[in-house]
């Protein structure tokens, strides 16, 4: 039973006259082990701490099927209560129409600014001033995980980084196993790629490139070493069949395969699955040749709704998705690390340990996601051309290399 109190200090906070109990639907693409513990987090929360309820609105298949869902029906008048997309530029357009409700009182009574840790979070979240998204967590995509498994069994040291893995891959394929598990949708070819190419090019070439959009560097010798390097990870995987994320990291943990590049909310399966860092799996930031993270992640969206309880409903979870209890409880299930630098993570595996290190070391080892980077249109043209790169062997480096450049010259 939800108490008057509760329902009196809804309406206290948002000023809101009308306060009732109200399903609040939230939109995400959580829907592996991991994710789904994570995300029970945020419900848990908030039907526990609110008079509400929240009504689970998971979509399959990842974010590149779920954003054009959650965006048409944004766009066609049918919003959901709440939905996650990644913070950056992903949402622009919609903010821009009008169509997603400003936070910017909840975030100054919740003392956002003050708290949010990196702050370029709480400036992707905001756009003239205005703050319209509750970020959730530091994710980042610069990493590959190891089957210590699968190097045991085909006789070779764990690699310490890029190189050593590429050189492990024979003994590997001997082993019968295969090196480099992939899914096969395209975010994440993209994703390995991009990776790959900040690890092999350095963060400069690819603030330079992504960043500068400076199509000239995309053309340089420098650049060409990365799609090298991504036609080794293309041969390396030539024979992981998975089409989920999760399906290619189930590889590794079960030892089929020798790694997987992929962003940190893996650990969340390694998790379940029971698998110690160090002791079951290895991690590799910046494919062990830079130190380097990137602070992309996740937010919460609150599309405009025009009845004031649902308004109400929608601040109450924005400002509970910060609060420090939610942060711990959500990030430990997710592998993400927390937003708010004051929160302490009860337990810390040793990847997480060094994901925070690095975050603590901070200046040029702490780059932006390719979301804060790029628009969604120009990451969607990246993803398709990886990808026809990736499941055509005998596309030449250099061909994709100025298919490329001619993308980043019309990028805005
Ligand atoms: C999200 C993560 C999610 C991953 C795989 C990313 O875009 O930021 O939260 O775990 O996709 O579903």
């Amino acid at each position: 039973m939800k108490t008057i109190t509760g329902i009196l200090a809804a309406t206290a906070l948002t000023g809101a006259s009308a306060a009732y109990a109200v399903d609040l639907e939230v939109t995400h693409w959580w829907t592996s082990g991991g994710e789904a513990e994570a995300v029970r987090e945020f419900a848990k929360a908030f039907n526990e701490q609110t008079e509400h309820t929240w009504v689970d609105g998971a979509v399959a298949g990842g974010g590149n099927v779920a954003r054009p869902i959650f965006v048409s029906r944004i766009l066609g008048g049918d919003p959901m209560g709440a939905t996650q997309f990644n913070h950056g530029r992903q949402t622009e357009e919609l903010i821009q129409a009008g169509l997603m409700m400003d936070l910017t009182d909840v975030a100054e009574a919740e003392g956002w600014k003050d708290l949010v840790n990196p702050p370029s979070l709480l400036d992707a979240c905001t756009l003239d001033g205005r703050i319209y998204c509750a970020p959730i967590n530091i994710h980042s995509w610069q990493w590959m995980w190891l089957s210590n498994k699968a190097f045991e069994d085909a006789g070779v040291p764990i690699p310490t980084n890029w190189d050593e893995f590429v050189a492990a891959g024979p003994a590997l394929v001997a082993a019968g196993k295969i090196p480099l598990a992939m899914g096969q949708q395209p975010w994440q070819q993209g994703g390995a790629f991009n990776v790959i190419f900040t690890a092999v090019g350095g963060p400069e070439l690819a603030e330079r490139i992504m960043g500068q959009k400076d199509a000239e560097a995309a053309r340089s010798p420098e650049f060409l070493k990365v799609w090298e390097a991504a036609a080794q990870a293309r041969e390396l995987s030539a024979n992981s069949n998975v089409q989920d994320w999760n399906q290619a990291t189930n590889l590794v943990i079960t030892g089929q395969a020798g790694g997987q590049i992929m962003g940190d909310w893996a650990q969340g399966e390694f998790a379940l699955a029971g698998q110690n860092a160090g002791d079951d799996y290895t991690c590799l930031p910046g494919l062990g040749l830079q130190d380097v993270l990137d602070t992309g992640g996740d937010a919460i969206y609150f599309p405009v709704n025009r009845d004031p309880a649902v308004t109400a409903a929608q601040k109450e979870l924005a400002a509970l998705l910060l609060k420090p209890d939610v942060q711990v409880a959500f990030n430990e299930k997710k592998g993400s690390m927390p937003v708010r630098g004051d929160v302490d993570m009860a337990s810390v595996n040793e990847c997480m340990k060094k994901g925070l290190d690095l975050l603590a070391q901070g200046g040029s080892v702490v780059v932006p996601s390719i979301e804060l980077r790029l628009s969604a249109d120009t990451i969607a043209e990246i993803n398709d051309l990886v990808t026809e790169f990736w499941f055509d062997p005998s596309y030449p480096p250099e061909e994709a290399q100025e298919v490329y450049a001619d993308i980043i010259s019309r990028a805005k």
